[in-house]
């Protein structure tokens, strides 16, 4: 593993103006540079890198990240080639790896990340002695070379073989990960046993967390994941995504299925750009985390009555994410099949053909409210109405919603004019770029943009900020790993601290004070924006300690107050008034 240390120096080292300009030529704009986005087509630049911060970002197509992200993404590296590529740039050399399957004697406690990624490599060790487990792969048409790509795993049967990895198998830190579980008893063991592990990685390739599939057809559950941890959302992630984020890009198009093994699958058979949901509904985050990357999302759930639920489940949660460039369609495979199944039966043409013939999310709509409406009497009609009504309320694409709204009307009978009169749907914005734009830029809440000055500019921290913090909200979260990074490195750029928290915040927080941190004024007085923000919270934790104490106090019969306390509580009361 690379350390930190070393990746937070490369990081403020490296011009990412120098690094994006070597393969997309810049021009110098303002205080930024741009071009036109390699991410997506474009005629007019929309791409744009900004040397004091470090970032690329892209108004675009919302591609954006630091110079490791850029060749990640750009050029298809790796995490652990990226740094290598650009510590030659500027002629660091990168500290010496401890291979991962080298059992280093653990004095620090390791951090979530190391341990999942530890586990990881364990799991992939022990797939390579197990025959059993390679033969059940195996028998499901998986190559190694797959297995390999999706750094599969076995965790064999026993109950605390982490043990031999984790010499401290007591530590919090594995529980927190979701690699043990405790018994009444208290008693630790492995969470994962004689399962096969899919390893789950966030968008920068790291694991976050794990599924593991039974091989034994009788034990239960099928799958079991890795409980929600603080680096694992089931809502806002995708399994197969890092893998598969390049093919998308390629293809101009994502698959979305229930499965593991729907994605393996079909990267067996050549489909490479399928993701799936963690046993999940398909939420809005997954969606959007989708639309960043392509403009076409193609579900595919099984054929059974379960997976068309999610499918519906599917079109429902994507209502509030739409947006008029986004294509949604969807694939109902016949009863009897699941991606998988279906995949290795007709193989990649016949799949894609099908794909091509897919549903659009309007049909599909319409078709699911007529299925069982016979659209025959006044009260069909009434009742098409009825459950058109929340559907239609939660399209915010003007286009979209305007044609739907055609169709509905048109079968129910009515004309546009009534439909809107009776269902009192929102007006459709005309001017949807416009819409958009605000709707994606809400005011900042005062932590958050405390949070951007404090990455701007890092010299300005203080222990006693840490005041600030009050719970473990997510901006309180965000709050502390800022003010923590900011502490420890006082000169770095934003782009470096915000590698440094990033493993401690939730990805779409991440995304959102990215993006801030990108639009922010250049001309700002950083220094006296980071002041005001510092009073403002600085007041609101006075006033939460005071009405704290108040509360406090008031609770206490009187004549049980010292001099003090009396003294204190006058004052308090005065001053709220
Ligand atoms: P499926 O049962 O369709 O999975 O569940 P699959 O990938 O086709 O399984 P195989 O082909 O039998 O190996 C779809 C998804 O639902 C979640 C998993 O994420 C799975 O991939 N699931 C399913 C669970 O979390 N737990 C379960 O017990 C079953
Ligand atoms: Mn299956």
């Amino acid at each position: 593993m690379i350390p930190e240390s070393f990746i937070q120096e490369l990081l403020n080292r490296v011009d990412i103006v120098d690094v994006i300009d070597k393969s997309v030529p810049l021009k110098k704009a303002g205080a930024n540079y741009s071009a036109c986005c390699p991410f997506h087509n474009e005629k007019s630049p929309s791409f744009t890198v900004s040397p004091t911060k470090q970032f690329y970002h892209c108004f675009g197509c919302g591609a954006h990240g630091t110079a490791i992200g850029f060749l990640m993404e750009y050029a298809g590296l790796s995490f652990v080639e990226a740094i290598h590529e650009l510590a030659k740039n500027v002629s660091m050399i990168v500290p010496q790896e401890t291979r991962d399957t080298e059992r280093v004697p653990q004095k620090v406690m390791l951090g979530l990340q190391e341990v999942l990624q530890q586990a990881a490599s364990y799991y992939k060790a022990e797939l390579k002695k197990s025959q059993r487990a390679i033969d059940y792969l195996k028998g499901r048409g998986l190559s190694g070379q797959i297995a390999a790509k999706f750094q599969i795993g076995y965790a064999p049967p026993g109950w605390q073989n982490l043990e031999s990895v984790f010499p401290q198998y007591e530590s919090e830190v594995l529980n927190t990960a979701g690699l043990v579980v405790e018994n009444e008893q208290g008693r630790r063991y492995d969470r994962f046993r004689d399962r096969i592990m899919f390893p789950i990685h966030d968008q920068k390739g790291q694991v976050i967390g794990f599924g593991g599939r039974v091989i034994n057809p009788e034990d239960t559950p099928k799958y079991y994941n890795s409980p929600e941890t603080p680096l694992f959302q089931k809502g806002h992630e995708l399994y197969g995504l890092f893998v598969a984020r390049r093919a998308i890009r390629d293809a101009g198009r994502a698959l979305v299925v229930e499965g593991y093994m729907d994605v393996v699958a079909l990267a067996q058979y050549g489909i490479e750009y399928a993701v799936a949901a963690l046993g999940t509904a398909t939420t809005p985050f997954h969606i959007t985390k989708l639309m960043r990357q392509t403009d076409e999302i193609v579900f595919c759930f099984d054929g059974d009555n379960a997976g068309r639920t999610a499918a519906w489940r599917a079109a429902m949660n994507a209502l509030p994410a739409l947006t008029d460039s986004l294509k949604l369609r969807f694939l109902l495979l016949p009863k009897e099949h699941d991606p998988d199944s279906y995949v290795r039966e007709f193989g990649k043409e016949k799949f894609e053909a099908e794909m091509q013939h897919a549903m659009p999310l309007s049909q599909y709509i319409v078709q699911h409210l007529s299925e069982e409406n016979p659209l025959n009497s006044q009260e069909d009609k009434v009742k098409l109405l009825n459950e058109a009504e929340p559907i239609l309320r939660q399209i915010q694409a003007p286009r979209f919603a305007l044609m739907l709204r055609k169709r509905i009307a048109e079968l129910a009978g009515v004309t546009d004019t009534e439909m809107q009169s009776l269902l009192k749907l929102p007006a459709i914005n005309k001017s949807p770029a416009k819409a958009t734009q605000r709707q994606s830029r809400a005011p900042l809440s005062l932590k958050k943009r405390f949070v951007l000055m404090l990455l701007m500019q890092p010299g300005l921290a203080k222990t006693e900020h840490l005041n600030f913090v009050q719970g473990f909200g997510e901006e309180d979260v965000l709050l502390k790993a800022a003010l923590n990074a900011a502490l420890a490195q006082p000169q770095s750029r934003p782009a470096a601290l915000l590698h440094t928290i990033a493993p401690q915040i939730d990805t779409r927080l991440l995304h959102e004070i990215q993006r801030e941190l990108h639009l922010l004024d250049e001309s700002l007085d950083f220094a006296l924006e980071f002041e005001g923000a510092r009073t403002q919270l600085a007041e609101m934790t006075q006033q939460r300690q005071h009405g704290g104490l108040l509360d406090a106090l008031k609770e206490k019969p009187l004549n049980t107050l010292t001099v003090e306390e009396r003294e204190m509580l006058k004052n308090l009361t005065v001053k709220k008034i």
